[in-house]
């Protein structure tokens, strides 16, 4: 069944390079974030799983556990490892998933028969605390991630949960943002927006970043 946003991320139990993992046990109340790699030892991958390593305080304070994905056997992933710290100059502080059954992969759609049929595309998949899925992104394996747009919305998507908000065009943690457009009631707007609105359209209503 394809996945979409909104469903509910499928639970399953896959080996790691931190031993077992059952994912919806592993995420537990926090937020996820679950990205594929097409093999070990890729220079691509080797530079994006350094960036994450680099971000988890980012990841961290906004209360998301990540983990990788990649279709080779931990032994493997252990080797591949060594290398990114090597190179990278970080060590790797979240779990890779040792898909080589390509079980995950085949459960989250991740390998793209037209593209090779064997190897995972670059996916990335958010999920909320209530397990499901709120962005699905999906890059060609020879196009490395931008993971400051992966916290960039996963900003956006907290703040849609906690202030009735939608972010703008290229929209950065601090600046105006939407109010949803469902939102009509102007005594509950006053409520929720203190520092007020401009309208440019009834339907376009800007106000200052709620949590700020
Ligand atoms: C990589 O992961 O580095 C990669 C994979 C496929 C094509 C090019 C690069």
């Amino acid at each position: 069944m394809a996945l979409h946003i909104g469903s509910i991320a499928p639970d399953f139990e896959q080996d790691s390079t931190e031993g077992k993992i059952k994912f919806h046990q592993f995420l537990g109340d926090k937020w996820g974030v679950l990205f594929s790699h097409p093999a070990d030892f890729t220079p691509v991958c080797t530079t994006e799983l350094g960036r994450v390593a680099k971000l988890k305080g980012e990841f961290d304070k906004r209360n998301v556990k990540v983990i990788a994905l990649s279709v080779d056997p931990v032994e493997s992933h252990k080797g591949w490892v060594s290398d990114i710290e090597e190179t990278q100059g970080t060590k790797v502080n979240f779990p890779i998933l040792a898909d080589a059954d390509r079980k995950v992969a085949k459960l989250y759609d991740m390998i793209h028969p037209e593209a090779n049929d064997t190897l995972t595309v670059r996916s990335v998949f958010v999920i909320d605390p209530k397990k499901k899925i709120r962005l699905i992104i999906t890059y060609p394996a020879s196009a490395g991630r931008n993971f400051d747009e992966i916290l960039r919305v996963i900003d956006s998507l907290q703040l849609t949960d906690s202030h009735s908000v939608a972010t703008p065009v290229d929209w950065k943690d601090g600046q105006d943002v939407v109010i949803v457009p469902s939102l009509k009631d102007p005594a509950i707007m006053k409520e929720k927006f203190p520092k007020g609105w401009k309208e440019l359209k009834p339907y376009l209503r800007m106000t200052p970043q709620p949590n700020k």
